[in-house]
């Protein structure tokens, strides 16, 4: 057999998928500069099947061939040049994995850089945090060829399952399965600031964290809960000697920037994620909290926990919504047949955003385009009236609520009959004879405005 995989990046996600590696039987053959880190890896490796080397040419050769090497290393330059220098050693059909964050595009590079070499590589993005790692993560791979079936086996073997099925979508393209990881991110960068207005809400309305905590975990009853939900409801919960933790830590968002490049390729595409842009700014705007003298008044507001609840999950289906729908812009003018459903199944288990709302998705008929799913647009319309009750609320409270009031806002201005930007072409072409088009053609024209 030939299942060995040879790691490199042993750090919190490349220790714990060797680990769950070895929990399946698979053996891995790691390199690393540090001994002594490699040391470390194997005496946790209670089934005795991670080796490991810290020369380069005996980690190549020790591998057998066709090589299966993973990285799990930094993305950008570090993995590019890691890869550079790996593909020095490499044969033709090796097979070369890229499972850090990278940025899609770069995928797309480095793919080019392996074909010219007669490497496969497989852009895999891996979700899941370091738990998911462990024992089970969603797996987004991109190749240009069907993945190598004994890779193919190993993969499934750690990856979370879901409906008997393991966590793992198969894209066509080098960069497709990070794209789909970092859509998956910016998602999650919405889900979590979503939850954390409903935070914002709750603490203004004078809940205590033991109530915050027991108001999201009602959401298992409904089933609308979500991994994200159920660690909040964990997190509310949690004390040291000087009493909640939540309340010990800074109020001040960072991030390693997955957020910032689906807001750049959702712009660079010209099409709208404005719940996306939303959590981003959020975390930027988290450290910018001290440019005033003054701070408002404090006012106690009074919410309706269901109002609450049915906004919640109005602001996740339309963040979802979004993303989806970007997926499919995609993927039909980049010619890359993504089929919605396999996203959805692959999201359903192990990753961060995980949740039953996915799992519902996941039943629909999607054989159209998601706009036409009824599901979505009659959910969206049914939980309206408690997501403008709740904005009222926040407005009259003074609760910056960004990524809840976005979703609103591309919902309704999705759907209304009426659209104002007439009146940005007629500015543009008033002063800057940008040319306007007429309802009744397609024509551009100058019109004369004296
Ligand atoms: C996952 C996570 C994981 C991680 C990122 C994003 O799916 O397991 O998305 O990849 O959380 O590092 O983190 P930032 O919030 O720092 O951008």
């Amino acid at each position: 057999m030939n299942e060995t995989i040879g790691l490199i990046g042993i750090g919190v996600m490349g220790s714990n998928i060797a680990l769950n590696f070895s929990d399946n039987n698979i053996p891995v053959h790691v390199f690393n500069r540090s001994e002594d880190k490699i040391n470390l890896l194997i005496n946790k490796d209670s089934k005795g099947n991670i080796t490991g080397t810290t020369d380069i040419q005996n980690f190549v050769n020790n591998l057998p061939k066709p090589r299966k090497i993973l990285m799990l290393i930094p993305s950008g330059k570090p993995t590019l040049d890691m890869a550079k220098k790996l593909i020095e050693h490499l044969e033709p059909n090796d097979i070369l994995i890229d499972g850090g964050n990278a940025y899609y595009l770069d995928s797309n590079e480095l793919g080019e850089i392996c074909s010219r070499k007669e490497i496969e590589f497989v852009g895999m993005g891996v979700s899941g945090g370091e738990e998911g790692a462990r024992k089970g993560p969603a797996l987004m791979i991109g190749s240009s060829n069907p993945i190598n079936n004994e890779l193919k086996n190993s993969l499934s073997s750690i990856a979370a399952i879901f409906n008997n099925k393991p966590s793992i979508g198969f894209y066509k393209g080098h960069g497709t399965g990070h794209f789909i990881k970092m859509l998956h991110n910016g998602i999650e960068y919405a889900e979590m600031q979503i939850i954390t207005e409903a935070f914002h809400i709750l603490k203004k309305a004078n809940f205590n964290n033991e109530q915050i905590s027991n108001f999201f975990k009602e959401f298992t009853k409904e089933n609308r809960s979500s991994y994200l939900i159920e660690i909040t409801s964990n997190i509310m919960l949690k004390k040291n000697e000087s009493g909640y933790i939540i309340d010990q830590i800074r109020s001040e968002a960072s991030h390693k920037g997955t957020g910032k490049l689906t807001v750049e390729t959702s712009l660079n595409y010209g099409f709208p994620l404005p719940s996306i842009y939303e959590a981003f700014n959020a975390r930027v705007e988290s450290n910018f909290q001290n440019l005033w003298n003054e701070k408002l008044e404090e006012k106690e507001i009074d919410i309706d926990i269901e109002s609450l609840s049915n906004t919640i999950y109005f602001a996740r289906l339309a963040t979802m919504a979004q993303g989806l729908l970007f997926i499919e812009h995609i993927s039909s003018i980049e010619n890359l047949e993504i089929d919605l459903k396999e996203v959805l199944q692959n999201w359903s288990a192990g990753c961060i955003i995980r949740s039953d709302l996915l799992k519902e998705l996941g039943d629909l008929n999607l054989s159209n385009a998601l706009t036409s799913s009824e599901f979505v647009h009659n959910t969206l319309l049914e939980n309206l009236e408690s997501i403008k009750k709740v904005i009222k609320t926040c407005v009259d409270g003074s609760v910056s609520i960004p990524v809840i009031t976005s979703s609103y806002n591309w919902f309704v201005g999705t759907t209304n009959s009426f659209n104002p930007s007439s009146l940005i072409q007629a500015q543009r072409d008033y002063f800057g004879a940008h040319q306007v088009q007429l309802n009744n053609s397609d024509e551009f024209i100058h019109l004369d405005w004296d």
